[in-house]
């Protein structure tokens, strides 16, 4: 079976798409610097598979070493390419750190690719692109137009989606993936791997269930005067498994010669917008936990409403995300709840 490199393999969406590609067989070897994760996901996934996959501490930036890396597994067929800097605000701050790490990574790799030979990459890209679609082109498919980015982070993702394909064009032996995510939530059945926000977390699902376990004292809601029924933001809400395999679908497509362009581009939600509003809603009714929340001003930079068309991925990937939102909240809370051992 072929070997993939993932990058960025111990992070919140890398490590869940680790296992699934164990899982089908593939061996891995991840390189991570474990800036925004931690080693002890390698024994989650462990536990899980059944198998470790290889690791190496290793920055996409340190291009010496990562020549290195694809010298010492010549079996590399594919790269699924995560590892990435992803704060929003924290890129507002320091805008010139997100455009060397995220720019300056995919560089390196796409230039060893060719160095080694190595044909496939799948890139994790963002429904960011997108900013906010006009009404016309809700739910968004991947023909909606790109609007300028709000942020670094956004810019980060649109210049590499660019990076792609100025390089797939002028060689023909390079074959992408761009894979658009909405917003990806949960964690893996067995509660073994995870998402794990470094200090106060930005994202919706972390928040909520980092005040459910007490660690928070409430949720903001950024706003509920907003054009939708309830008047909260909405979004599409995708389960971090489902998002997992479609990374498999991905490569499976490329190295079986079944990509039909060099690059293909596919958004991946399930179709359905949530609000932020009927998140808690479901929250507190699968968990049982009263969730203390207040409405407060708008976040700056939010988009009102967004979410997928995802029917490209579902026809021509042959994938569906299609976990109950349900099950999806209570993985979050059930991971949630050994993180803090509460029982
Ligand atoms: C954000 C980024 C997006 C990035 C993604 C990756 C922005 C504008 N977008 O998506 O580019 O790809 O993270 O992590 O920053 N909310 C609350 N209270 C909270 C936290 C969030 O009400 O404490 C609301 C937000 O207003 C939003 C929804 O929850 O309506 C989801 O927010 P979040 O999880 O931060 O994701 P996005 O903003 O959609």
């Amino acid at each position: 079976m072929a070997r993939i490199l993932v990058t960025g393999g111990t992070g919140y969406i890398g490590s869940h798409t680790v296992v699934c590609l164990m899982e089908q067989g593939y061996d891995v070897v991840i390189i991570d610097n474990l800036s925004n994760s931690n080693i002890e996901v390698l024994d989650g996934i462990e536990k899980i598979v059944g198998r470790r996959p290889d690791f190496e501490n290793l920055d996409c930036l340190d291009y010496p070493n990562l020549d290195r890396l694809f010298t010492r597994y010549p079996d590399i067929e594919a790269i699924i390419h995560f590892a990435a800097s992803k704060a929003v605000g924290e890129s507002v701050e320091k805008p010139l750190m997100y455009y060397r790490n995220n720019i300056g990574s995919l560089v390196n790799l796409l230039e060893l690719m060719s160095v080694h030979n190595v044909k496939h990459i799948v890139f994790s890209s963002s429904c960011t692109v997108y900013g906010q679609p006009d009404a016309a082109h809700l739910p968004v498919n991947e023909t909606a137009p790109i609007q300028k980015a709000l942020s670094p982070y956004g810019n980060t993702k649109q210049i590499n989606e660019e990076i792609i394909q100025d390089t797939c064009h002028s060689n023909a032996n390079i074959h992408a993936t761009i894979l658009r995510y909405f917003n990806p939530i949960g964690a893996h059945s067995s509660a073994l791997i995870g998402e794990l926000p470094n200090g106060v977390p930005n994202n919706l699902l972390p928040f909520v269930t980092q005040t459910a376990s007490g660690l928070r004292e409430k949720l903001r809601v950024f706003g509920d005067d907003y054009n939708t029924p309830d008047g909260s933001c909405i979004r599409d809400y995708i389960y971090v498994v489902d998002l997992a395999k479609a990374h498999v679908k991905a490569v499976e497509r490329m190295l079986s010669g079944k990509a039909e362009e060099q690059v293909e581009i596919f958004n991946l939600g399930t179709g359905r917008g949530l609000s932020v509003l009927e998140i808690l809603r479901t929250f507190i009714k699968v968990s049982g936990v009263h969730l203390k929340y207040e409405i407060v001003g708008r976040r700056e930079g939010d988009i009102e409403q967004v979410w997928a068309d995802p029917k490209r991925a579902n026809e021509v990937l042959g994938w569906k995300a299609d976990t109950p939102v349900e099950e999806v909240l209570l993985s979050a809370w059930n991971w949630e709840k050994r993180l803090r051992g509460i029982e």
